[in-house]
């Protein structure tokens, strides 16, 4: 213990000195995009691995748009038929093909701002121009902006975060679902639908976009990644219409096809039996982290700091006060020991004032409140221009 706050102090040097009491005991994993690792599912996936790796039609070559068996179960997933699933290493991989495919580099696509940065990082590695749309008040764009942004820079693709958003915590109510749908295909415009946090649901039932989608405008993003294993790369995109012939071939000039045995312990894990109650322990887990974590970011940093508690996701998105440099207290909350992600590169252009990401995914209650202790500590001792 001493020699945690000792290394704990150490690390803080170069920042302000904390006060004792605020001392973090260990690391506060505030910042994490997975399960903690002792709620992942590690035995049924690695007893669906081990089963996968003994099946000869695992080890070969498989169908490159993807295991039959998998996408029967992706589309029965989203109301969809199986030739509307392609089967990806990721919905990382999914975005890369969809932007190189749909899009040729200088063009533009739209992106809520902030958004997630791995889909910043893909459109830029892809060469394309991001161009925000401001997200509103009720958590989705608003109609008139989307036309503006889609007119004015001839989006073909615009990419959404519709439930539970990574960083905001913030969904799209099911009324403008249609509408924003509505708008997109005006523009001859696909939305992505990335459907990211579809097993962490923590209040109510949301209805994907793809669900009420016909005229194939979106591409919907499911991913086992977050629910499963971080190891267990299995994602699907689920579209109608020509378009996905353009992505499988994409996919399939980027890797050929995703590894069989990935595929097949993937469909093992969610069609066995522990797979419902997996999902219904990490949800109700979620629902106490959450509550703990929006609990004490009310009690130390105040109510203006939290505007919006996420009923499905993993990230709450704290406000700080003007003038705060984000950036450099999510450094000096590291060198404390508190692990929370700075807000600043999730914005497509000029930020909406200093926030931080701080993660309810994988901290114990206790440990989350310890961490946001050390952060309002932090942010009282803060040089004034941080
Ligand atoms: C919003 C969002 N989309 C996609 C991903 C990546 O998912 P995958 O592991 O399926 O590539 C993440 C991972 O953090 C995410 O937060």
């Amino acid at each position: 213990m001493a020699a945690d706050r000792d290394g704990a102090r150490g690390r803080a040097r170069s920042g302000p000195a904390l006060p004792a009491a605020a001392l973090p005991a260990g690391r506060h994993p505030l910042s994490s995009g997975y399960l903690a690792p002792q709620d992942q599912p590690h035995r049924l996936v690695s007893q669906a691995l081990a089963r996968a790796s003994r099946r000869p039609a695992a080890l070969g070559r498989v169908d490159p748009t993807g295991v039959p068996e998998l996408r029967t179960w992706f589309a029965t997933q989203a109301d969809a038929q199986p030739d509307d699933v392609l089967v990806c290493a990721g919905t990382q991989a999914a975005l890369a093909t969809i932007f190189t495919s749909l899009c040729r580099p200088g063009d533009a696509v739209a992106m809520e701002s902030p958004t997630y940065v791995g889909a910043l990082a893909a459109a830029h590695a892809a060469g394309l121009r991001v161009v925000p749309v401001h997200r509103g008040a009720d958590g989705a764009p608003d109609p008139h902006d989307l036309d503006r942004a889609l007119q004015s820079s001839g989006a073909r693709v615009l990419y959404a975060q519709p439930h539970g958003a990574n960083p905001t915590g913030t969904s799209w109510p099911a009324r403008t679902h249609q509408e924003l749908v509505a708008v997109a295909r005006r523009h001859g415009c696909f939305v992505v639908e990335d459907d990211w946090a579809h097993d962490f649901v923590l209040a109510g039932t949301p209805r994907p976009l793809a669900a009420d989608d016909p005229g194939g405008t979106v591409l919907h993003l499911r991913s086992l990644t977050k629910s499963t294993v971080p190891a267990l790369r299995v994602a699907a995109v689920v579209g109608r219409g020509p378009v996905m012939a353009r992505l499988a071939a994409g996919r399939t000039a980027a890797d050929l096809y995703v590894s069989g045995v990935l595929q097949h312990a993937a469909l093992d894990v969610v069609t066995g039996p522990g797979w419902r109650r997996h999902v219904r322990t990490a949800r109700a887990r979620l629902v106490d982290r959450r509550d703990a974590l929006a609990a004490a970011v009310v009690a130390h940093l105040g109510a203006d700091a939290l505007t919006h508690v996420p009923v499905q996701g993993l990230h709450l998105w704290v406000r700080l006060p003007d003038g705060t440099d984000d950036t450099a207290l999510a450094a000096r909350a590291d060198a404390a020991g508190v692990e929370v992600s700075a807000g600043s590169p999730w914005w497509v252009s000029e930020p909406g004032g200093p926030h931080l990401r701080v993660s309810y995914a994988a901290a114990e209650p206790a440990q989350a409140a310890r961490g946001i202790e050390v952060l309002a500590a932090l942010l009282r001792e803060a040089p004034t221009g941080w």
